[in-house]
């Protein structure tokens, strides 16, 4: 896919912080003790992890593809292997291949010359879009929180990650991308198998600083640290682990990641400051040690932030695959 770039504006002005308090003015901050809607006391983060993994809320595909991907020895016919057993998911891959954005010369097929043309990471990740995008299709609101929302900002973060990298010229931009699709599957999950204990959450939100404060009070623990137990568990790259895990905070990650972890946190803030919010509710926190690692500046989230419109028109096939 080739992506018409603009240089990076020069560095001269880093990001202030003005840029999040714009948004947070005028915003409630006081905190009051929670009223849940049900006086059930919420599992343990390793029991709800446990659940959550027998039970495998994500397609089977999704959870093979991923495998696939984390395991350095598997190469493109376990790629194909795993996607040809659902047959739906390999035609919808193949009819987003033959969409505008990828600009293929002549129609593609089937996956082989799929995985020839774009290379096995970006079908790989059209493959697990694909396959997460079933669990948003259901229409689902709750206060100002919307499944088909939460969907439009785990895309958002991954285009504007991998677009982050590669303005940056890191070659890992495809695992950027599918790093930041997944940033905030730990969200789906609460919504799926903690509903009762989500809803509370979601309703306490006006009154919080953040969403994970907003978890932590109510469960004991955050969307991170039960995604991260999770897709451990199903055997996802560590690349994904850590994203998952450190978005909100990549200065606590301590792994060989930080790179991604970070194009992540940025990409993260940049889709809230552009109201592509996970929750319906933004909450903006200025990262400044990524975008002090990452050399950005304020004009270059700017640029980062016109871009990202620009990408998600022209992918407006992912957002539906
Ligand atoms: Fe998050
Ligand atoms: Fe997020």
């Amino acid at each position: 896919m080739k992506t018409p770039w603009r240089p990076l504006g020069q560095l001269h002005e880093k990001a202030d912080c003005s840029l999040a308090r714009a948004n947070l003015r005028g915003r409630k901050r006081t905190l009051t003790p929670l009223q849940p809607i049900t006086n059930r006391k919420p599992p343990t983060l390793d029991a709800a992890a446990r659940r959550i993994h027998e039970i495998s809320t994500l397609p089977h595909v999704a959870v093979r593809v991923m495998e696939v991907a984390g395991n350095p020895d598997s190469g493109a016919g376990e790629l194909k292997e795993a996607m040809e057993s659902d047959a739906a998911l390999s035609a919808r891959v193949l009819r987003c291949v033959n969409s505008s954005a990828y600009a293929t010369r002549s129609e593609i097929t089937n996956l082989q010359q799929a995985i020839a043309y774009l290379g096995m990471r970006q079908v790989r990740n059209l493959a697990v879009t694909a396959s997460v995008s079933q669990l948003f299709k259901q229409q689902e609101a709750i206060g100002d929180y919307q499944r088909d929302g939460l969907w439009r900002h785990l895309v958002a973060v991954g285009i504007c990650g991998r677009l982050l990298a590669m303005r940056r010229d890191f070659q890992d931009f495809e695992d950027v991308f599918l790093a930041g699709l997944m940033h905030d599957v730990g969200i789906i999950f609460e919504d799926e198998h903690l509903h009762d204990e989500f809803v509370d959450v979601i309703q306490s939100l006006p009154e919080m600083e953040s969403f994970s404060q907003a978890e932590r009070l109510r469960l004991g623990f955050d969307h991170t640290t039960l995604a991260e137990k999770v897709t451990k568990r199903w055997g996802f790259p560590e690349t994904v682990s850590a994203a998952v895990r450190y978005h909100h905070d990549s200065t606590q990650y301590q792994g060989d990641h930080l790179r991604i972890v970070q194009c992540v946190e940025v990409a993260d803030m940049i889709c809230e400051l552009k109201q592509i919010t996970s929750v319906g509710t933004q909450f903006v926190r200025l990262p400044k040690a990524a975008l002090e690692d990452l050399s950005l500046g304020k004009e270059d989230i700017v640029v980062l932030t016109e871009d990202l419109g620009r990408e998600l028109e022209l992918n407006q096939d992912l957002l539906q695959i």
